[in-house]
């Protein structure tokens, strides 16, 4: 296989350096932004190089963001070349309409590394589905926010104190918006319920709610009660059809989630007959996703050529359909807050059963109010 990289940071240089020990998959071109000395003899700033080399069947693009990498996805499907991508914003925001150019052009679109980077996480959903019936997905799908809360567990320090550093540490982006306001665990779980459900699922739609207002206070309350914090996106199949949404969740000290330290991932699914399967792993950094990368291309390569899931319309979502009582902290409690509370933790309040689109609705709303304000959904 001739496989054209698209980027070479340090997703693009993992693949590089595990396709030159091999003599079946071998990297000829690389589109890169900037002079790279070590890869001079391939590199081009051009992807017409690319799109008009005939000797190149497979395009992977590694380079991130929606433009110009969907243009140049575009471009290598029309040219009848397969397509391997870790781009989560990329897959999520355009899948279905990729997916489907792949197969008018009769080529591949594979994104295994772009949920889970390491974890073989989409094809072990994708090969679940051929014998039994997902019914939900979800977990500990973002690295950084899961190693701030188990920092902030473990070392009783400030929000501020271990962003800082997880940014240091290299896991935090430098604007580390997208993870610790959720956006990046969506994305994550908007294409895993496309997946398991057979659906397309718009991302901006599913509830969130991120960390950026949890303070060790919380911390305190949950871990005196026996509880663990952790950002958690949740999908499943319900009586009006999908229900997915993105929240800090307490979960028991015992269960799996609980135990998952640093900037690990825990991903599951659910279906009807296996139950429950785990995949525990790293979910971002070089090798671990440059892996999947390269083995999605060994798949093509051994003639793979079935797509994740048969997405065909955009899904509206259920609401309301999962309803669990919530941790909440505000200073500025309302009517609403007031007629659910039922007991207080700490600077905080606990409430009766609230469905989670109404509760992150008004999270979401308090905030404007009280920049502060922090809820958990209680599991
Ligand atoms: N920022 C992401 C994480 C990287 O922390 O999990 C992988 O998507």
């Amino acid at each position: 296989m001739q496989i054209a990289l698209l980027g070479f940071g340090v997703v693009g240089g993992g693949v590089y350096a595990i396709c030159q020990d091999r003599s079946d998959l071998r990297v000829t071109r690389v589109l890169v932004r900037s002079d790279k000395p070590e890869i001079a003899a391939i590199a081009t700033r051009s992807m017409d190089d690319i799109v008009n080399d005939p000797a190149i069947d497979t395009v992977a693009e590694v380079m991130g963001g929606i433009h110009p990498a969907k243009e140049y996805v575009e471009a290598a499907l029309n040219a009848g070349k397969h397509v391997v991508t870790a781009n989560k914003a990329l897959i999520a925001a355009c899948g279905d309409e990729l997916t489907a150019l792949a197969k008018k052009n009769g080529v591949s679109l594979r994104c295994t590394a772009a949920v889970g980077g390491g974890i073989p996480w989409l094809v072990n959903l994708e090969r679940i589905k051929r014998l039994d019936t997902v019914s939900e997905v979800g977990g500990i799908m973002n690295g950084t926010t899961n190693f701030i809360m188990d920092a902030m567990h473990t070392s009783g320090a400030a929000f501020g104190d271990v962003l800082a550093q997880a940014q240091a540490l290299g896991y935090a982006e430098a604007d580390p918006s997208a993870d610790i306001d959720g956006d990046d665990i969506r994305r994550k779980l908007a294409i895993s319920a496309g997946v398991a459900f057979d659906v397309s699922v718009e991302e901006t739609a599913i509830p969130t709610f991120g960390i950026r207002t949890v303070t060790d206070g919380d911390i305190t309350a949950f871990r005196q009660r026996g509880f663990v914090c952790k950002l958690l996106a949740t999908a499943m199949r319900c009586q009006d059809g999908v229900c997915a949404f993105v929240e800090p969740t307490l979960v028991r000290a015992g269960e799996p989630e609980a135990a998952v330290g640093a900037n690990y991932n825990l991903i599951t699914y659910t279906a009807d007959r296996i139950g429950r399967q785990s995949f525990f792993g790293q979910g971002a950094g070089r090798f671990p996703t440059a892996g999947n990368v390269v083995q999605d291309c060994l798949d093509i390569l051994g003639g793979k050529t079935a797509f994740y899931a048969d997405i065909s319309r955009r899904t509206s979502l259920a609401e309301d359909a999962v309803s669990h009582p919530y941790y909440v902290r505000t200073a500025a409690p309302d009517e609403f807050l007031r007629s659910v509370t039922v007991d207080t933790w700490g600077g905080g309040v606990i409430t009766s059963a609230v469905g989670v689109d109404t509760m992150l609705r008004w999270a979401k709303a308090k905030l404007q109010e009280d920049p502060g304000c922090f809820v958990a959904g209680i599991r």
